[in-house]
């Protein structure tokens, strides 16, 4: 525990004190390359720190729970089934697969966004009737 407790209580507070950081807003300005060098390291971990504080507690930012493909689509019922006569189907119909739409079970193109963000490559079902053909 020693090494962590020097880390603490005197290398950290030490760097900090030794960056260049100007008492006013005109200080920014006359700053050196050498001291905007300096703010690089720290402002990196500020950065970082910022980005997983993110990731961990804004709710859209999160990855889907292990194994769970429903977020929020009813989530009060043990099981959503949804019902549709298929005489109620013209000639098309697009059914979501991916669990994103807003429309479910119809597709509004969610599934595009899930992809993007989630390097996946789902889509919907598509029914048509080519019997007439
Ligand atoms: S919105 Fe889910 S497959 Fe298109």
């Amino acid at each position: 525990m020693e090494p962590i407790a020097h880390l603490v209580k005197v290398s950290v507070p030490n760097y900090l004190a030794g960056l260049p950081i100007p008492e006013s807003i005109g200080g920014w300005f006359r700053l050196g390359v050498k001291d905007w060098l300096a703010l690089v390291p720290p402002t990196a971990a500020l950065a970082g720190l910022g980005y997983m504080s993110y990731r961990a507690f804004c709710p859209h930012a999160r990855p889907a729970p292990c194994g769970l493909v429903n977020l929020k689509l009813k989530k009060d019922v043990a099981k959503v089934v949804d019902t549709i006569d298929i005489e109620d189907i013209s000639e098309k119909a697009v059914f979501c697969r991916c669990w994103r739409s807003e429309n479910f079970p119809y597709c509004d193109g969610s599934h595009g966004r899930h992809n993007k963000e989630h390097n996946d490559n789902v889509g919907p079902l598509v029914i048509t009737d080519n019997a007439g053909d």
